[in-house]
């Protein structure tokens, strides 16, 4: 399959997948939206395929937001009729039951913010930049940003950057929670591919069920999350891959999974 707006490669175990439209600073406009869901349904369906990794081309930007000129001009009805993003959210966030990382360089703004934070984690460059800065455009965050940067930062540093508008530099968000590790910009792809081949090596069934009860805590009050925790923990004492992994280590052999 091709695409127009980003680039697909397959690297091992591991889906890349860079937003390309450098001129724009990787702007999300609709034609790369609908790119993107594409490239993850393949990826999600692609037994072969085990991680992702997301980042934008070029060093200044990981997405600097929905595009801003494609929203300029439409009414308010179209937003509302089409619920404007609605599907493509969706897409991102329950659909994709794979493990993926968002190797954000540069900026990472409004709608390149929320995408980065619907990943499983963030490695970040030592130039990301993050912030919700719809605020000075007359709008709110509107896929998910005022709710997940709130989860991950805290409700001062949250309320402060979609007030204000303010970027969030990447040794403040490494702080704040907000990305797992910063590393230079030169080092960042390979970085964000070494966490994802090792990802991609773990027993597939167990990665996606570990996802899903990370994710489970946002979802969910303490003693619902850590049942729902205790009964995906026994389903997964049912797979060969279990069988597989504890005879390894008591075999002091490495383990070759299966997927089942
Ligand atoms: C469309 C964009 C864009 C965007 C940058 N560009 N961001 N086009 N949508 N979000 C374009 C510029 O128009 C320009 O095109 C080119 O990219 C380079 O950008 P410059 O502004 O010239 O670069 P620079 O001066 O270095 O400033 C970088 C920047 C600034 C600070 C990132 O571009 C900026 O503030 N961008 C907007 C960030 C933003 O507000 N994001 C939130 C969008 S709202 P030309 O053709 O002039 O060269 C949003 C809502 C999501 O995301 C939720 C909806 C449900």
């Amino acid at each position: 399959m091709s695409y127009d707006n980003i680039l697909v490669e397959q690297r091992g175990a591991v889906t890349l997948v860079t937003l390309n439209r450098p001129k724009a600073l990787n702007a999300l406009n609709a034609a790369v939206l609908d790119d993107l869901i594409a490239a993850f349904a393949a990826f999600e369906a692609d037994d072969t395929q085990r991680c992702a990794v997301l980042t934008g081309s070029g060093e200044k930007a990981f997405a600097a937001g929905a595009d801003i000129k494609e929203m300029a001009e439409k009414p308010m009805a179209d937003f509302y009729r089409e619920d404007y993003l609605s599907k493509w959210y969706s897409h991102f966030t329950s659909a994709i039951r794979k493990p993926w990382i968002a190797a954000v360089n540069g900026f990472a703004l409004g709608g390149g913010c929320e995408v980065a934070m619907m990943a499983d984690f963030i490695i970040a460059s030592d130039n990301a930049k993050f912030g919700q800065p719809e605020i000075k455009l007359g709008v709110a965050p509107g896929m998910g940003g005022t709710q997940r940067l709130t989860h991950a930062i805290g409700k001062a540093k949250a309320m402060e950057m979609i007030l204000t508008g303010r970027l969030m530099g990447a040794e403040e968000a490494e702080k704040a929670g907000l990305v797992a590790r910063v590393v230079p910009q030169a080092d960042l792809l390979d970085e964000a591919m070494k966490s994802a081949t090792l990802i991609a090596s773990m027993p597939p069934l167990g990665a996606m069920a570990n996802k899903e009860l990370v994710n489970a805590a946002y979802e969910m009050t303490l003693s619902q999350g850590i049942l729902h925790e205790r009964r995906l923990f026994q389903i997964l004492t049912a797979t060969e891959d279990k069988a597989e992994g504890m005879a390894a280590f008591i075999g002091k052999r490495d383990p070759e999974w299966k997927g089942r």
